[in-house]
């Protein structure tokens, strides 16, 4: 079963360098081709179309030499942009700390601390109780144009609770991280080196089958270089692949961690040295960018033109989660680094699909090149720059998810 969504005022592609591009089939430049190998620069096609076939991008190019598909969606001149990458959120807790965000913007800090509330609140939540509260921010995100998304745990911090989070996480998502290594829970106030060997050992253990991720919280108040490069190790000798949480709350060892150990991503990057952004441009290691967190905790922003003007690779992503940043919504995300980090447009939707899909190590997803998984996001706007442009306002006109309809407006439906 195909479909041709034509009529496309602006097809973001992102496609890799070698795609086909536009064009006829059989055409020079024209797809089907070989698959694309994984997301390129940000790129744009005007009045297009897209065929998607078995879940697939099977053809982009100008709507004028769209080849036939089973159906046909008229996209009526708006835009349509591959689906949001979120490569950074903690879904799976129950409870709600508002009175602490209402408290941050009476002026109190944003203090790790609060983590442990919800700890509390989760270990004491049925599995039906999470589940639930999982499965609706995972609709909430699929509506907003989100089609790939990371789910850390880091609220249950018992093995018990650490596997459950897991192995619901893994319900919803292949992009699994056990984030045992959030902060050292109460009850081992003083016995932190206890804490890091049950993370390193049994807690691992029972997380390792349901992730595909390890993280580390590394940071003053939560674990040092050293713990945290254990962490790291140990993951990694269980087959995970590191992701850091580094330099959020000051400047410290988390970027220098996180690049030491070959992580995909370094996450929140707010506070960095000069030496930070070099061993960033140097390594593969992503810099995920986090401002909804730098909004809802009244924090600086992290310098994104210093990062891309060194040549490093930055993504940006939403870390929902019930403490620093409660919002699923990726264009707020984008809106944000458009406004307030000095970012392009062009700059922030890229980071936002293509950056996170390199956050994730994820070649499939993120791009619209020919082979690549048909998650697409229509905007109810002609433009990208809408997302920025509007900020607020609702702009999801439909979604796609590796090929089928997600959500839609019942105008995109009626044609
Ligand atoms: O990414 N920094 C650590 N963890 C989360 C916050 C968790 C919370 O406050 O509940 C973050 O900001
Ligand atoms: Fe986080």
């Amino acid at each position: 079963m195909s479909t041709l969504i034509t009529n496309i005022g602006e097809l973001v592609t992102n496609a890799p360098a070698g795609d086909p591009g536009p064009g006829a089939p059989g055409e020079p430049g024209g797809g089907p081709g070989e698959p694309g190998g994984g997301p390129g620069e940000f790129s744009v096609i005007t009045g297009a179309a897209v065929v998607i076939d078995d879940g697939h991008i099977a053809w982009t190019g100008a709507a004028g030499r769209a080849p036939a598909a089973d159906d046909i969606v008229d996209a009526r001149g708006r835009a349509v942009l591959p689906g949001f990458v979120d490569s950074h959120a903690h879904l799976v807790f129950a409870g709600e700390r508002g009175a602490e965000f209402a408290a941050r913007m009476d002026g109190q800090p944003y203090a790790a601390g609060g983590i442990a509330s919800t700890v509390a609140a989760t270990r004491a939540a049925s599995d039906v109780t999470l589940r639930a509260g999982l499965r609706r921010l995972a609709d909430e995100m699929l509506g907003q144009g989100t089609t790939t998304y990371e789910c850390k745990s880091g609220y249950g911090l018992t093995v018990r609770d650490e596997a459950r989070s897991v192995m619901l996480a893994a319900e919803v998502t292949p992009e699994v991280t056990y984030l045992g290594a959030h902060v050292v829970p109460p009850e081992f106030d003083h016995d932190p080196a206890g804490y890091l060997d049950l993370v390193c050992g049994p807690m691992l253990d029972a997380c390792a089958p349901d992730a595909r991720w390890i993280d580390v919280f590394c940071e003053e108040g939560a674990f040092g270089a050293d713990e945290a490069a254990a962490v790291l190790a140990a993951g990694r000798a269980r087959g995970l692949l590191p992701r850091v949480h580094a330099n959020q709350l000051g400047p410290g060892p988390g970027v220098r961690v996180a690049v030491g150990a070959g992580a995909a991503s370094a996450d929140h990057c707010t506070y960095l040295t000069s030496a930070d952004v070099d061993l960033l441009a140097s390594s593969r290691t992503v810099a995920t960018l986090l401002p909804g967190v730098e909004f809802s905790c009244r924090q600086p922003y992290p310098d994104a033109r210093r990062l891309l003007g060194a040549g490093v690779t930055v993504a940006i992503a939403t870390d929902c989660n019930p403490g620093s940043c409660f919002t699923s919504s990726m264009a707020l995300c984008v809106a944000l680094a458009v406004r307030e980090m000095g970012m392009t447009t062009q700059e922030a939707v890229w980071s936002a699909t293509a950056g996170g899909a390199l956050a994730l190590r994820r070649a499939d997803v993120g791009h619209l090149g020919v082979g690549a998984r048909a998650d697409l996001l229509m905007l109810e706007a002609p433009s990208h720059t809408y997302l920025a442009y509007r900020p607020g306002v609702p702009l999801t006109a439909a979604v796609w998810r590796e090929g089928r309809l997600a959500a839609a407006r019942p105008q995109v439906l009626a044609g």
